[in-house]
């Protein structure tokens, strides 16, 4: 059930994200004639623009930003005249009524998309309630972070609730916006064959990595007090791990898809203390080279020594009938060797080989997803090379590969937040975060850091250009098994 609404409101209107993201995506969409067609779109942020010179910047966004065979000048010159903007401090309750003037009536739906510091949400909020922009017709998109742990994410969760019902609160994870994330879903769902042994009894582990080559970015204000636990792995990677690990949800929709995410959060086991040193790995990127450049470390990028980890790697169990024993293998890192995303599903070894001796090894299966840079799904097999080997088989591991880039050459790339912002704007809420959902991941989250608190744990550094510490690779080869392709 899709209802659209006929007004945007951006907040952030005129930062990073509005112009590396949104605004393409929202160009992306309008060019596409996805846009409903009587759709405004109102800008708000600090700055002093009128429309006109939030027109300017938009432009100047989309000239830098959008790939050079999506540029099209009529399109461009129609999606600006849907621009409008409203200077706002979101600090100032007297700005919010210019801005309700601004938006004017309300009664056909107004979708607003949230982007601030942590700190300003209840304020934020509560503006936008005294000003009549929290009504039946209003719903609210919001970014991360959503707390910086269980108990500040309540808070804001209860401020958001007091204005706007669970229904009407769109929690953004971007990478439930990618093609390949919602790819795990057609996989696991859309084929017969991956669900009868997708369980303790045909998988061995599963493995997540995000391997960043970026370091710390402009963003020390919020990087030094997240690290990459509450950066990455809150949201992310637990939700990597909730679509690979979820029961088959009924039907594809917001209530029975963020159900079973659910269920999977709050089977996560809680770490004590004393488990957290040997199945958790933190590390720092000291001084190194990333694809062949001298990179500094993490403190001198800073200026100072820190404890913020930029890498983690984490040994999870998720804990009900289906996944008992099954190890899922975490880690995300800034300034690794090479940027990849990817999910790596070990099965469990051939009860009996009949090589044995006669072909050398039989290597486990793999399936592999690889989310980004590439696009692909492949699955490890054993194959017999070809030849007249007098004493057995030779066997070799090779990929049966489904290469997303090349069967749908066709299709254009989109940006995950063309879809999270189309489905905001429509109202479709499969793709978002439930509180629940976050508020279970947070209670895992909370038992990690407590046991580094409990245990002094400082992040060991690594050379940038690495696969984190030592100590991450010890974390898997210690129960037999080695990270995927490092
Ligand atoms: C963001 C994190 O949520 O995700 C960043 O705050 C990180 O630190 C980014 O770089 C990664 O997103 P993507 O889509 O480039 O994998």
């Amino acid at each position: 059930h899709r209802d659209p609404v006929a007004k945007l409101l951006l907040f952030g209107a005129t930062g990073d994200l509005a112009q590396r993201m949104l605004l393409p995506s929202l160009y992306g969409l309008h060019a596409d004639g996805l846009l409903p067609e009587r759709l405004t779109i109102t800008g708000a942020a600090r700055h002093e623009h009128d429309d006109d010179q939030y027109r300017a910047f938009a432009k100047k966004a989309l000239d830098e930003f959008l790939p050079a065979d999506r540029k099209d000048e009529g399109a461009i010159g129609s999606f600006l005249e849907r621009l409008h903007y409203q200077p706002t401090d979101l600090s100032d309750p007297a700005s919010f009524q210019p801005l309700a003037d601004k938006i004017g009536d309300v009664s056909g739906g107004l979708a607003i998309y949230l982007s601030t510091a942590p700190s300003l949400f209840e304020q934020a909020i509560e503006g936008l309630a005294s000003v009549g922009l929290a009504g039946e017709t209003v719903r609210v998109g919001l970014e991360k972070p959503l707390g910086y742990d269980l108990a500040s994410s309540r808070e804001i969760n209860d401020a958001v609730a007091r204005a706007f019902p669970e229904e009407r609160t769109f929690r953004i994870d971007h990478y439930l916006g990618k093609e390949t994330v919602q790819n795990i879903l057609a996989l696991r769902f859309g084929n017969s064959f991956f669900e009868p042994v997708w369980n303790a009894q045909g998988i061995d582990n599963v493995q997540i990595t995000i391997a960043e080559t970026v370091g710390l970015e402009e963003r020390a204000g919020y990087y030094e007090s997240a690290g990459a636990l509450r950066d990455m792995v809150q949201n992310h990677i637990l939700q990597l791990l909730a679509l690979i690990a979820m029961e088959p949800p009924a039907h594809f929709d917001g209530t029975d898809v963020r159900d079973e995410k659910s269920k999977v959060f709050r089977s996560l086991r809680i770490m004590k203390p004393e488990d957290v040193p040997h199945n958790t790995v933190t590390g720092q990127y000291g001084d190194g080279a990333v694809g062949g450049k001298f990179v500094k470390s993490y403190a001198k990028e800073l200026g100072k020594p820190s404890t913020t980890e930029t890498f983690v790697a984490i040994k999870a169990h998720v804990d009900n009938w289906r996944w008992q024993g099954v190890p899922f293998y975490l880690r995300t890192g800034k300034r690794m060797a090479t940027r990849r995303s990817e999910i790596a599903i070990q099965f469990k070894a051939v009860p009996h080989s009949m090589f044995a001796g006669r072909g050398g090894l039989l290597q486990p299966n793999m399936l592999v997803i690889r989310l980004q840079p590439e696009e692909y799904i492949q699955l490890l097999v054993m194959a017999k090379e070809p030849g007249l080997d007098r004493d057995g088989v030779r066997l070799r591991e090779v990929p049966l590969n489904l290469s997303m880039d090349a069967e749908f050459a066709g299709s254009r790339r989109r940006i995950a937040y063309e879809r999270l912002l189309l489905d905001l704007i429509e109202g479709d809420q499969t793709l978002f975060v439930r509180r629940d959902e976050v508020e279970a991941q947070w209670k895992w989250i909370d038992a990690i850091r407590a046991g580094w608190t409990a245990n002094d744990t400082k992040p060991k550094s690594y050379p940038s250009g690495a696969w984190g510490p030592s100590a991450a690779i010890a974390l898997t080869e210690r129960d037999g098994v080695t990270w995927q392709d490092d």
